[in-house]
């Protein structure tokens, strides 16, 4: 099979990002990979604004593309095909990516290939670890939360998924009850090594229901619950009980994760999977990490974590899974449209999970 170069483009949420893939033989090497995030733009709102989000990436996206090529040592012209999210995702920055996608794709003459967000973040082992298929996936970042059975480019089979935040909102708003900075997650981590994971006994949202779905919101309720009755107490949090409160949440969403994923495996039939897979930017939390490749490893799976920079958002994902839809055919017209909501997996009911960032699904 001949050399393919696929530019990829993402700005379905706050991250605006361009990177050069070349894959020969089924391999890739990631000849660039840009990412200008928009963290300081959306800071004192608290939350991303959709419109700053969409005006930003408009703006960006020229610079990063110029960047991506640049880096790669990669002209214009070299480009076989354009990948671009089409969702899902906040959708003025979709429209946005895919409006200059279009705009390239005429200047140039390469086909365009509109690729589904989570379809990138679930296809990472492929490019970083040429994982086969199928294998099981678990997306836990700020945006999304999903089991999904990867079977090809386009054959996704959900098992289950956050029925309202996802852990990193959850992790998130957990560390703005605290008083922690953000993004949460690293703080509560840090704070939580000092911590009881046991002192507080916060409740485990779910466990008790069959199936694979999560909830984290009650998980916040009730650290919000701890935290004010300990501030009535005595008139504020003492480090260490920060810390402790930090620990017993970890340890809670830890727990249901792992818990949910046995579930996810044991549903999957674990004998035909290759391997049991993460992404997303709570992959980056140590003890969670620690909890799912000790289940994998009992299940005697391979555990794969791609590099945090491939897990979080990115366009060197986009560009992976838009090369492998290009080997399928897969091209798009002009009248590709951008979709806020694009379920992988059709067969099931859509979900209900739609928080800070956008809808999930
Ligand atoms: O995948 P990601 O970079 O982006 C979006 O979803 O947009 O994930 C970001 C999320 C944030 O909510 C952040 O708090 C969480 O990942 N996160 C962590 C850790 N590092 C990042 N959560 C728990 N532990 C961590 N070490
Ligand atoms: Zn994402």
């Amino acid at each position: 099979m001949s050399d393919l170069i696929l530019l990829g483009l993402e700005s379905s949420c706050d991250d605006t990002a361009a990177a050069i893939v070349r894959v020969s033989d089924g391999r890739s090497e990631v000849c660039s990979s840009v990412v200008k995030g928009q963290t300081q733009l959306h800071a004192e709102f608290g939350g991303v604004v959709p419109e700053i989000a969409a005006r930003a990436h408009a703006e960006t996206l020229d610079d990063v593309t110029r960047a991506a090529l640049t880096e790669a040592g990669v002209a214009l012209s070299d480009v076989d095909a354009i990948a671009v999210t089409a969702g899902p995702g906040l959708i003025g920055g979709v429209l946005s990516g895919v409006m200059f996608a279009k705009g390239l794709a005429t200047a140039t003459g390469a086909p365009l290939v509109g690729v589904n967000h989570l379809a990138g973040h679930a296809l990472t082992p492929r490019m970083t670890d040429g994982l086969d298929y199928p294998y099981l996936m678990l997306l836990v970042s700020g945006g999304h939360c999903q089991y999904l059975r990867v079977e090809g480019p386009e054959s996704f089979t959900r098992l289950g998924g956050t029925i309202d935040d996802a852990p990193g909102e959850a992790f998130d708003k957990a560390a703005r009850l605290l008083g922690l900075s953000q993004p949460g997650g690293p703080f509560i981590e840090a704070a939580a090594r000092c911590g009881d994971p046991v002192r507080f006994k916060f409740p485990r949202p779910l466990l008790d229901r069959e199936g694979c779905d999560l909830s984290f919101s009650g998980l916040k309720t009730a650290l919000m619950r701890a935290r004010d009755a300990l501030v009535a107490k005595h008139g504020g949090l003492s480090e260490q009980e920060r810390n402790d409160l930090c620990a017993s949440f970890q340890a809670a969403v830890v727990d249901v994760l792992r818990e949910k994923s046995r579930r996810a495996i044991e549903a999957s039939d674990p004998r035909s999977l290759t391997g049991f897979a993460v992404a997303g930017g709570v992959a980056a939390n140590g003890p969670l990490r620690e909890s799912l490749e000790g289940l994998a490893k009992s299940n005697d799976l391979p555990f794969v974590a791609p590099p945090l920079k491939y897990c979080t958002d990115n366009a060197a994902m986009i560009a992976w899974a838009g090369a492998e839809l290009f080997r399928l055919g897969v091209r798009h017209a002009m009248d590709l449209s951008a979709r806020p909501r694009w379920p992988l997996d059709t067969r099931q009911p859509g979900m209900l999970g739609s928080g800070k960032k956008g809808a999930k699904a």
